[in-house]
């Protein structure tokens, strides 16, 4: 018998979907690993792994969700009782819910740094700046760990009033004008990037593809990106499948997300790149990118403060819409495990998330160097959180796929595919080895090899086998109805 509801609208999924994929993952996240990564060696492996992997896994994880009408833990456990397989599956649940946790804490800072440019750009303080006026805001910003921390808070406990109260489902109407005008705006910063710029420098960087620029660790980040910008691998959109109608394709569905998805990091990108080239700057100077250009353009553009102020309120829409499905999945499984209200839910994983930020927080200023992480990982506590997540998406993306591939029988994942023959069993080939091998392989290349990659590696696998171990124990001891 089915908890959920079923969104009553056929694009309604659909227009979730895209709003967890579409946000800071696309416009901050995307252009600055590719600069720091040198490229289009990163962008080569991050496209491959989205249309090989990424679609097939999206479509499983989709399914996963629709076919269980749950939320992905108790979901997953109905699953693996109904088709008779290992608890151990659980696992994928559990390693979902960990991910999501350790994502919100740290996009919730950067959202916060959108919200300062927001503040900025509406306020006009920005306008007729030089690259160095805005560099050294940024540097100032960063340097304040109180400032920060302020609108980390705001951002956390927006996205958690939200989901908390139950409205998040309400925000469709908010998303279709949201997502065409950051789409529309991107392309004005685009255009100006063209003629402002050095676009050729942009594009040449971004399609010129030389894989022997890519480092290892780049591999393991191209991976890692592709599925964090799908929001795939943590039960996000296993939670939004659980609501979606059965009549709706789940190829052209899934297809859909990644077109769009897509597009929006490509255009980001470009945009971006022209303006770094056309100003000098690095393209390799991380996290900071797409704070330090995107204002530089707007300081010079006509009617910028507007502009900029616009975008900035766009991208933290975008933002939202992404870390309401980071909530979603945690909270459904707090309420209909531990009968917990949906505020009670949402305001515990939001105070653990919010108190994982500080790491993050303080990774840019107080705890730049010299902490325990560097010590041991040889990187600042946010790195690392990144590198894990890093791992723990691509890890749950495989075990979907095993899962989705291996473990469920054919005629039922057949019935609930809803396709002709040959797109199935294309799907399903690519669900049962292509994708598990690439992930293998990916992980086999870099995790071994990177320095500072031993300790990362062996606590995401303690803490995997500890969560497999305690469903499973905790399963023997406390039969669930
Ligand atoms: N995809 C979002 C982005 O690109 C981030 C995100 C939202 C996410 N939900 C997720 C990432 C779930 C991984 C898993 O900004």
């Amino acid at each position: 018998m089915s908890t959920h509801n079923v969104w009553t609208h056929k694009g309604t999924f659909l227009l979730a979907a895209v709003g967890s994929a579409v946000g800071l993952g696309n416009l901050w996240r995307f252009p600055y690993l590719t600069g720091e990564n040198g490229g289009g060696a990163f962008i080569l492996i991050y496209a491959l792994t989205i249309f090989a992997v990424g679609i097939p896994i999206l479509i499983a994880e989709t399914m996963l969700g629709r076919a269980s009408r749950r939320s992905p833990i108790m979901g997953m456990r109905f699953l693996t009782r109904c088709h008779n397989t290992s608890r151990a599956w659980e696992s994928i649940g559990w390693l979902g819910a960990a991910s999501a946790f350790m994502i919100l804490s740290f996009y919730s800072v950067i959202a916060g740094w959108a919200i300062h440019y927001t503040w900025q750009m509406l306020t006009g303080s920005l306008v007729g700046a030089d690259a160095e006026m805005i560099g050294e805001g940024f540097d100032a910003l960063l340097a304040a760990p109180g400032l920060l921390t302020f609108y980390h808070t705001l951002f956390i406990v927006a996205s958690g009033l939200i989901v908390g109260m139950g409205v998040h489902k309400g925000i469709e109407s908010g998303l279709r004008i949201i997502m065409p005008a950051l789409f529309a705006i991107l392309l004005v910063v685009l255009v100006y990037g063209i003629a402002n710029g050095d676009f050729a420098a942009a594009a040449s960087f971004l399609f010129t593809f030389n894989i022997a620029d890519l480092s290892l660790e780049g591999w393991l980040a191209a991976m890692g990106q592709s599925f964090f910008t799908l929001s795939l691998g943590m039960g996000a959109i296993m939670a939004y499948g659980a609501y979606m109608n059965s009549e709706v394709s789940l190829t052209r569905t899934a297809i859909a997300i990644a077109i769009v998805d897509t597009s929006v990091a490509m255009v980001a990108g470009l945009a971006i790149f022209s303006l770094v080239f056309g100003a000098g700057l690095s393209p390799g100077q991380g996290p900071g990118l797409m704070f330090v250009t995107l204002p530089l353009a707007f300081a010079e553009m006509p009617f910028g403060a507007l502009v900029g102020g616009v975008f900035f309120i766009l991208v933290l829409g975008a933002a939202i819409s992404s870390s309401i499905s980071l909530i979603e999945p945690v909270a459904a499984y707090l309420v209909e495990r531990f009968d917990m209200t949906r505020p009670q839910a949402v305001a515990l994983m939001v105070v653990a998330s919010w108190a994982l930020g500080l790491l993050t927080v303080a990774s840019f200023n107080i705890w730049a160097e010299g902490t325990l992480f560097h010590a041991l990982a040889g990187r600042s506590p946010f790195e690392f959180i990144e590198l894990l997540t890093n791992i723990f998406m691509p890890l749950g993306g495989l075990l979907i796929a095993l899962f989705a591939g291996w473990a469920l029988t054919h005629s039922e994942v057949m019935k609930e595919m809803r396709t002709s023959e040959t797109w199935f069993m294309i799907w399903r080939f690519l669900v049962r080895f292509v994708a598990p091998a690439a992930v293998s392989f990916v992980f086999l290349r870099t995790i071994p090899q990177v320095e500072g990659y031993l300790i990362p590696t062996i606590g995401a696998l303690v803490i995997v086998g500890a969560f497999a171990a305690g469903r499973t124990f905790l399963a023997d001891g406390h039969q669930e109805g």
